[in-house]
């Protein structure tokens, strides 16, 4: 079922499956829910739900180009599992979904059941990754998403996924084309003025599930373990010949993680 939920000054796309306990996919940069599209299908254990940020896909694009912050991705979260009568949730975030489910464990904690952290990171951008966010923003605006996606694209998958898995790459070329200029710009801004996230995550106490690719170039397994080890008791797991993409590139392997885990909170 897809339903259209009301944000503030837009409307989210979200979709739900199943039944169980709740939980809540957050895509990354630049994808959209379909990223989830493996786990929405199969993790039959769970009430899958997933949307589109803000600027992205089937939901809306704020008016005037100034609507997107990490505090508004996070209230989104809060507008989504209020609209669908979830009070708590697992929280499941690929890269910028784990920056957007870190400043809901600043804005809302009470919202978060448990979490799995995908691919992603607690540090803040550096100098130099500051100034790629505004070198991208320049291409996105002299030459639309779907130049963005060729320059982030060979840094996404993993050499095993680019070599047997061509259609992977299509899909992921599907997602960034979903994107509005404003939300690619907006979500740029977002990325490079984040904050370092290492004392939330200090601070966590819920069941933590961290999984990485083994050839994620962005937040590579040293991060993710060095990441697991702030959150007590967190467990962390590699996915043998995935990227960034985890969820995507291996779906059956995330899968079992993800199933373990669920398991275990039901
Ligand atoms: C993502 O997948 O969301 C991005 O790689 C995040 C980032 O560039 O920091």
């Amino acid at each position: 079922m897809t339903v259209r939920v009301p944000a503030g000054e837009v409307e989210l796309a979200v979709e739900v499956r199943g039944e169980g306990l709740p939980v809540l996919f957050v895509h990354g940069f630049p994808f959209d829910r379909t990223l989830w599209r493996h786990q929405l299908a199969t993790l039959s254990r769970a009430r899958r739900i997933a949307f589109d940020l803000r600027g992205v896909g089937g939901s809306g694009v704020p008016p005037g180009g100034d609507g997107y912050s990490l505090s508004r991705y996070a209230d989104d979260l809060v507008a989504v599992l209020d609209a669908v009568g979830v009070g708590e949730a697992v929280l499941c975030g690929l890269s910028m979904g784990g920056y957007v489910i870190f400043e809901l464990l600043r804005r809302h904690p009470a919202r978060v059941k448990a979490m799995i952290l995908a691919d992603t990171k607690p540090q803040a951008d550096s100098a130099e990754a500051k100034r790629g966010r505004e070198e991208l923003t320049q291409v996105a605006e002299r030459e639309g998403p779907d130049a963005v996606i060729e320059r982030l694209l060979p840094r996404l998958l993993a050499p095993a996924t680019q070599a047997t898995q061509p259609e992977v790459a299509g899909q992921v070329r599907e997602m960034g084309r979903r994107w509005s200029l404003p939300g690619l710009v907006g979500a740029l801004r977002v990325l490079r003025d984040r904050p370092d996230s290492t004392e939330t995550l200090r601070g966590v106490r819920v069941p933590t599930l961290v999984l990485v690719g083994s050839d994620d170039e962005i937040a590579p397994p040293d991060t993710a373990r060095a990441m697991a080890q702030l959150i007590p008791g967190a467990e962390c797991h590699v996915v043998p010949a995935a990227g960034h993409l985890a969820p995507l590139e291996q779906p059956e392997a995330t899968n079992r993680w993800l199933d373990a885990f669920l398991r275990a909170l039901a």
